[in-house]
């Protein structure tokens, strides 16, 4: 059980007010990382035109454009709707980044209320991703909301 009260508090406290959104999702990314256990792949894909582009990230290199309504992370954005998939090998379209990927978890970001990117998180174990784990995500999602998290694209 990971402690989103917890990781959600300091994820504010290390974005409050820093006007860096690379460092700040650099950051996310990594209190992700260090706070769940069992993932291989965290981190943020963000919007440019109607491609997702690799944002920062802990984990092994991964694709670099996404087309939006591919793969999960392009259906979330696509759709603009939380996704969890028990089963990456049972998604039509499933990009596989990491071969060791088996569930996962993707958040759209939004800024001014139109998706701008994805948090992706995925994991090794099947059904790796709760209910109380998408609330957590979601709730960390909204605080990069609330904060300057996108670059100027
Ligand atoms: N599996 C994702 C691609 C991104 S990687 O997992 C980092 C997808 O299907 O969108």
């Amino acid at each position: 059980m990971t402690d989103y009260h917890g990781l959600n508090a300091q994820l504010a406290a290390l974005t409050e007010g820093v006007p860096h959104p690379i460092s700040n999702l650099a950051n996310a990314a990594a209190l992700i990382w260090h706070s769940l256990p069992e993932l291989n792949w965290a981190g943020f894909y963000l919007l440019e035109g109607k491609k997702l582009v690799l944002g920062p990230f802990q984990g092994k290199t991964a694709c670099i454009e996404i087309p939006l309504g591919r793969g999960v992370c392009g259906t979330a954005a696509a759709e603009d709707r939380t996704l969890v998939v028990a089963d990456v090998h049972c998604f039509r379209g499933h990009i596989a980044c990491d071969s060791a990927s088996n569930s996962e978890i993707v958040i759209p970001l939004h800024k001014n209320g139109a998706v701008a990117g994805v948090l992706d998180v995925d994991s090794p174990r099947k059904d790796r991703f709760s209910e109380e784990d998408r609330l957590g995500l979601e709730a960390f999602a909204a605080i990069l909301e609330r904060q300057n998290f996108l670059p100027a694209l």
